[in-house]
């Protein structure tokens, strides 16, 4: 396993139409499919950081702010944004567009944390990351922030 990574070596971005079956009875997305396309795009990224399985263990800090409707396309952006030593905070955005009216909305931010698994399925240690724009550095350091408030609150 590498030791250092950059963040763009594991970004993801992937885009979701809309389908009736997503949707709940008022024809907006149902809440849990959106967490669904959340953490296989996390998952994805975390895969790509250690190049091992990996586990969801916390999800943190998930709301909706705008509504996302059958027909939207869904940019769903994850990228890591820190790690500690087996584990790893994903931050993903969900972005809804309609294509019709060029609307663009921000819908959810939400911040995973997920751990890397050796051959027996006990936690192995993660690549460092290289945070190499402000934004990422910024991250970085807002994810240091949280990922000690994830720790205390799951030690209560
Ligand atoms: C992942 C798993 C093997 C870790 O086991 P564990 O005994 O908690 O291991 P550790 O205490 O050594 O913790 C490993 C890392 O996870 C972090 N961690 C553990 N529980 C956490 C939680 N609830 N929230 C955030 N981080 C957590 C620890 O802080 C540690 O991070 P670090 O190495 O970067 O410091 C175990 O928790 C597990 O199997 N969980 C189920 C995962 C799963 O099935 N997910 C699917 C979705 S339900």
């Amino acid at each position: 396993m590498l030791k250092q990574k950059t963040v763009k070596d594991s970004q993801v971005e992937m885009r979701m139409l809309v389908m009736p079956n997503d949707a709940n009875p008022h024809n907006t997305i149902f809440g849990g499919v959106v967490m669904s396309w959340i953490d296989m795009a996390a998952a994805m990224v975390a895969q790509r950081h250690t190049g091992r399985p990996v586990v969801t263990v916390h999800i943190d800090d998930i709301s909706f702010k705008a509504p996302i409707r059958v027909g939207d396309q869904c940019c769903i952006k994850a990228a890591i944004n820190y790690v500690g030593r087996t584990s790893m905070l994903i931050g993903v955005k969900v972005i809804a567009e309609n294509p019709q009216t060029g609307d663009v909305r921000h819908t959810t931010t939400a911040y995973l944390t997920f751990v890397a698994l050796d051959d027996v399925g006990k936690p192995v240690a993660v690549p460092e990351i290289v945070a190499k724009t402000d934004d990422e550095k910024r991250r970085y350091a807002e994810g240091k922030i949280r990922a000690q408030e994830i720790k205390k609150k799951s030690k209560r």
